[in-house]
């Protein structure tokens, strides 16, 4: 399922990007007393046509990285570049180009699509804010065509959001994505809602997607299983930071980091033979607030590697041991999954 040519070639260049929240107290006169430090220096490429999984736990920043290079949020500071060009710089018809180059796929098809809208409206809105894209008359055969390309039945673009499983709502939103043909789509949770057998159906859809439209994706998820089998590479967050990234072998066979370790022997194993043998981390205490992250490595309130240097020294996301980029003072492997 994994993509077939992943390029070599970055669509998507991230560097050191910030974006903090302030917290505001008072009535009538608010004032600042802090900042959420959702996303806090991250960096990675998206190579063209590959997937790059983005997993951490809840309120680890993923949405906000989503939104802030979807251009919904501004940065607090660092770059992104879209095919070489700084997306944060972006005016006028740059700005409008991009708009359809990257689409975003939400977690939750319930709450993302107009429940007063029927499903062509839906999927061909993109069409009116992009005249150019598809002149009025084709629009409806458009439409059409997006909802059989998804799986859908085209002859049921009359009907309402609510008529449909939350399976096929969720192939609404990919349509809808899909409509003004772009280089890349954030898929941000888009199969987190769903139960299980309907997750592998729109994990593949989205993998047969990729093939036929050289697609990139940045696909995002807090469990590592779900986005196996899409990843080229995948990128582990924690409290606002990248701490490892590499390709799907490095992360789920060589692990380096404590954290990812920790996320991966909670992965399910249907192998009941293999279970038994599996050693299972449990993370002690709960993810600190993001307004006053450790100092040094903010994973050490819950790591057993922890050691004096780690709440003094912040560890660099580099490559270690002979390996790929990992953040830990003590980076080692350890395979969690025999
Ligand atoms: N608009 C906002 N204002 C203030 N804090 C926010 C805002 N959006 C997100 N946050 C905070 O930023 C952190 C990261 O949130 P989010 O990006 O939604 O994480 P995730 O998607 O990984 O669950 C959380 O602590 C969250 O409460
Ligand atoms: S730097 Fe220290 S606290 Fe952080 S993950 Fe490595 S060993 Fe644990
Ligand atoms: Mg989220």
């Amino acid at each position: 399922m994994r993509s077939e040519n992943p390029g070599t070639e970055p669509i998507l260049e991230v560097r050191d990007l910030v974006k903090h929240f302030p917290v505001r107290v008072g009535v009538l006169f608010k004032h600042t007393v802090g900042q959420v430090r959702a996303v806090d220096g991250v960096s990675f490429d998206l190579n063209k046509g590959e997937t790059l999984g983005v997993v951490g736990e809840s309120g680890c920043g993923k949405s906000t990285l989503a939104q802030v290079l979807m251009r919904l949020e501004p940065p607090t500071s660092g770059t992104a570049r879209f095919n070489g060009r700084d997306i944060f710089a972006m005016r006028g018809a740059e700005l409008r180009k991009l708009r359809r180059s990257i689409q975003i796929v939400l977690q939750d098809p319930y709450t993302s699509l107009n429940p007063r809208m029927t499903v062509g409206d839906i999927v061909g809105e993109p069409f009116e804010i992009h005249p150019e894209v598809a002149p009025k008359g084709s629009r409806a055969g458009k439409v059409r065509e997006l909802l059989d390309v998804v799986g859908l039945n085209p002859e049921h673009l009359n009907r309402y959001p609510h008529q449909f499983s939350g399976g096929q709502r969720q192939r609404i939103g990919i349509a809808r994505a899909l409509a003004l043909r772009p280089d890349v789509i954030i898929c941000d949770e888009p199969v987190s809602a769903l139960d299980v057998s309907i997750q592998a159906q729109v994990m593949n859809l989205l993998g047969d997607l990729q093939s036929e439209f050289g697609l990139s994706y940045v696909f995002i998820a807090h469990d590592l299983s779900v986005v196996r089998h899409l990843s080229d590479r995948v990128a582990v967050m924690y409290l606002g930071k990248v701490v490892e990234i590499g390709t799907e072998e490095e992360i789920y066979n060589h692990p380096m980091h404590p954290y990812t370790q920790a996320l991966l022997s909670a992965v399910p194993v249907a192998d009941p033979t293999v279970r038994g043998q599996r050693q299972v981390i449990r993370l002690e205490g709960d993810v600190p607030s993001p307004v006053d992250p450790p100092s040094g490595c903010r994973f050490r309130t819950r790591c057993w590697k922890a050691q004096e240097i780690c709440a003094q020294e912040v560890p660099e996301l580099e490559p270690r041991g002979g390996g790929h980029p990992s953040a830990c003072h003590f980076a080692e492997e350890r395979s969690v999954v025999p």
